[in-house]
Parts: structure tokens; sequence; C-alpha cells
């Protein structure tokens, strides 16, 4: 294992699971860690065999029953402690962050603060975990509710974000008194093995945190079918989601599941046009559109598009690609090379269909990855690219006409993550705000995430919440205890 000279602590380079507490190499097949800017393979890893994930579930169950028995401020020490250790090692996670999945440095940094803000506002919040006294409906009747972790949890994760994913999982389950199990995309494991080192510094007992490292397939139907296994949480695409959904059934298992999204993107002819743009880019272009809450389809009233067009595209054609880890580089690689093609494909069909490029379209010279800020402007509601997931930095300009006309086309999707809109009227603002079919809307941003909110779609999107005060529910369940007391 070559550890990368440009890390302060190398013992966050981890390439092994994480079980019980120690690192285990697994006894199946071997998979590659590569760096999307240059194909530089970083580590090889080990995956787990079945008995090794079935291990690590039964480890979980024996830790959660004395972890369970914890008082909420005890967790909440440790969840501090880790998220201290996180703080002083912020540049090294953000460089395996980089090395691992491409985001520009800046983006890595901030995410690294994003993910810890989860740490530090669950362990805060299990410890506002109340139960309630209802009044009694017979004399001799008292009735009361408790909420109790619900047991050993699992959580499945994606590449695009490879800190957040977890700890907004994690650290409620933790908080709330539950062990859980974290399985990364394979092509991102690097930051999840460090995120496990540090627990472990923190003083996390043995079992409470695991990491599980293999065949996606495998070990995703074993945290689905297994009956010790509570509760799943799964951030990644609605194909899978329901995969996932359907394997759990055997087990009821409760679900939380963040899933696609085609968000639009709306501004109105009274909006400021300047921020609009500038919320536009930020939205759009953060971990270069690899995110669910990325700005997909970009509706902008006819009066006032051929403005807002050249005003966006004299932004864009700013916008620094390259290799993230270099200073100042805004756009990096895509994942990998079907990402790539699949949006290659998406913009070429998107053109046969009678859109034009505005800018970029091409693959930028730095990585063979990379693909340039690209704007399509003329795209209509009937062409493909209205009905997909972009998931790269193509950014799609429909026009029209009225508030209604907006308002169908905005919610004629199965997808009901995030919206965003741009105006300065009040009226307008609450109609649209309640007309639109999503999880989260956005008004004169173009950025919503915080821990302190609820994160979280409806329809094809999924359902649960993470983040806010409703995140920690997901990992809690209701007891309902019926006494009966003598006169
Ligand atoms: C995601 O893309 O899945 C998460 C984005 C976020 O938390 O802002």
């Amino acid at each position: 294992m070559n550890v990368p000279n440009i890390l302060n602590n190398p013992s966050l380079w981890q390439h092994q699971s994480f079980i019980n507490n120690q690192w285990v190499d697994g006894k199946a097949s071997k998979f590659d860690v590569v760096n999307p800017f240059d194909g530089q393979v970083l580590t090889s890893i080990q995956g787990l065999d079945l008995a090794q994930v079935h291990t690590a579930i039964d480890t979980a169950h024996t830790a959660w029953q004395a972890w369970a028995k914890t008082s909420a401020k005890h967790r909440a020490t440790l969840l501090h402690r880790w998220a201290d250790l996180i703080d002083e090692h912020t540049d090294d996670l953000a460089k395996i962050m980089t090395l691992e999945q491409g985001k520009p440095l800046s983006e890595s940094t901030g995410e690294m603060g994003y993910a810890n803000s989860f740490i530090r506002w669950f362990a805060e919040e299990g410890r506002r975990v109340y139960g309630d006294i209802i009044a009694a409906n017979q004399p001799n009747l008292r009735h009361q509710v408790l909420k109790q972790p619900i047991g050993v949890c699992a959580a499945i994760t994606p590449w695009n974000f490879p800190a957040a994913m977890i700890t907004r999982k994690v650290a409620p389950a933790l908080a709330a008194g539950c062990t859980i199990i974290v399985k990364p995309d394979s092509q991102t494991p690097l930051t999840a093995l460090a995120l496990a080192y540090l627990a472990q510094q923190a003083g996390l007992p043995a079992g409470v945190f695991q990491v599980v490292l293999g065949d996606a397939q495998m070990i995703g139907e074993v945290l689905c079918q297994h009956p010790t296994i509570r509760k799943l949480s799964f951030t990644g695409s609605t194909r899978v989601g329901k995969i996932l959904m359907a394997n759990s059934a055997s087990t009821l298992k409760k679900l939380s599941l963040e899933l696609g999204g085609n968000a639009p993107f709306i501004v109105f002819d009274d909006a400021n046009l300047e921020q609009a743009v500038d919320g536009l880019i930020a939205s759009k272009y953060r971990n270069a559109g690899q995110t669910c809450v990325c700005a997909n389809r970009i509706f902008v009233q006819n009066n006032i598009k051929e403005q807002f067009v050249q005003l966006l595209a004299s932004k864009v054609a700013t916008l620094r690609v390259g290799n993230g880890l270099d200073k100042g580089v805004q756009i990096g690689p895509m994942i990998h090379q079907d990402a790539l093609q699949k949006a290659q494909k998406l913009l070429n069909t998107t053109v046969n269909q009678g859109a034009k490029i505005i800018t970029g379209g091409a693959v930028h010279h730095s990585s063979a990855l990379a693909l340039m800020p690209t704007i399509i402007d003329g795209v209509r509601h009937d062409m493909d690219i209205a009905q997909t997931e972009i998931f790269a930095p193509i950014l799609p300009i429909f026009g029209f006409d009225n508030e209604n006309e907006v308002i169908n086309l905005a919610n004629d999707t199965p997808y009901g993550l995030a919206a965003y809109f741009y105006t300065n009227n009040m009226a307008r603002s609450w109609r649209v705000c309640e007309a639109l079919e999503y999880g989260m809307v956005a008004q004169n941003t173009g950025l919503l995430s915080t821990e302190v909110a609820p994160f979280g779609g409806v329809k094809e999107s999924g359902f649960g919440r993470e983040g806010s005060k409703y995140g920690i529910d997901e990992y809690l369940t209701i007891k309902y205890w019926c006494l009966h007391i003598d006169d």
C-alpha cells in the first residue's frame, strides 16, 4: 500500500474493512480504487466474503446490547470527540476524498465540514429524545410512550459524497443508541475508512460502527435480508432503491431511501438575475453536476431568457476545470468512463432533437473524464433530457411563458427531491412553493443542504428524512406502555 506523500497522518490511509475495531482483509475478490482524474490505482482492496459480512452483523448485534444501555450524554461525548478529530484532520481527509472522488479540494474541505456538522448536531439531538405521558382513558390505567433505539442498522452510501452521506446516517444511529454497518461505494471507500480510523481513536466501542467492503450485490442482499438488521438507510439511484426495498420486504425492515432527482430551477422575470445565475452555477456545477439535488431542468421565463443565457454563459466560461488537488480548480473529472459516456450520449441526443450548445460540450484537455461545463439552450419538454437525471455538468435551458405552465412542467416527473425558484413576488412565492411536488424547495438560493433542515424527497425520490430534528426518528421505535395500577 503506497501512502500518498501529501498526507500529514499516514494512518488515515487504510485499505481493509473495519470490523469489531479491527482492520480485516477480505477473503473474496480484489478491487482497485482509482483516481478518476488520472486513472491511477490508489490502492487495491480485498472484498469480504459472505461469512465475514455475517460476522460484522453478529458483532454489531453484540455491541448494540451494551451501546443501547449507555446514556445519551455518554454517546454525545464520544461523538463530539470523533468530530474534534475530524476537524483536526480535515486537510488530510479532504485530500483523500479528492484523490478517490475527483472533486475540487475546496469542495472536499467543504464536505468534511458538512459531514461533521451532522455528527455534532446528532450528538445533541440524541440528548433531546423525549417520550410522552398520555392522559389516561380509565382511572386505573396509565399510558406512556417510550422512544427506543431500533437496533442494528445498515447504511449503503454513494460515491458522490464519500463522507457526508455516511455521517448523516451514522451519527443519528449512534446518538439514538443503535449500532451501524456501512457499505460505502467501492469507488470511494478510503474516506469511509479514514472516518472509521478516527472513530476508533475517539473511543467508540468495538462493533458500534463498522465498514464492510466488497461485492455490492452480495453485501446489499445480506444487509436487506438479514433479520438482525432492523433498519436500512440508502442514498443512491431510484433503480437500486427499488431493488433494496424489494429485498427488504422479507424482513419488513424499516427503510430510509434518498434516491434520484430531476430538480426544476425556475427563474421568473421579476427575479434578481445576477443572484439567479450565481445560484444556478452553485447548484448545477457542484461536484461536476453529480448530486441528487443539482438543478436538472432550468426554466427561464421567455421575456428574460436571452439576457439570462448571456449572463450565465459569461460566468460559466470562467469556471476552471482540472485536477481537484490544484488550487483554484472548480470542476473536477466525472467519476468514471460510463458516467462520461452516458452524459455525452445524452448531449448528442439533445442536440439531435434540436437543442443548441451555447458553451462547453467537449472533454477538457486536463483529464479523460473531465467534461467541460456545458450549457444547452432551446431544450423542450418532449426531449429525452427532460425526463433524465443528468448527473453531469450539463445545464439545459427551457423557456416558459407563465406560472401555471411552469408548475405543470416542473411537476411532470416521477421524481420529487429538490426544486428551486427565483422570484421577489410574495404572493407568487407561496403559490409556487405550495404547488411544487418536492420534498425540498429553495427560493432565491441554489444551495439548501444543512444539518439543521430535513433532507429528503417524495414520489420516486424516496422517503425518510435526514438531518434536522426529524432525522433521529428514523433510528427510533415507539413503544406504548399501558400500565394498570391498583387503587
Ligand atoms: C446527494 O446528492 O445525494 C446529497 C446532496 C446534499 O446533501 O447536498
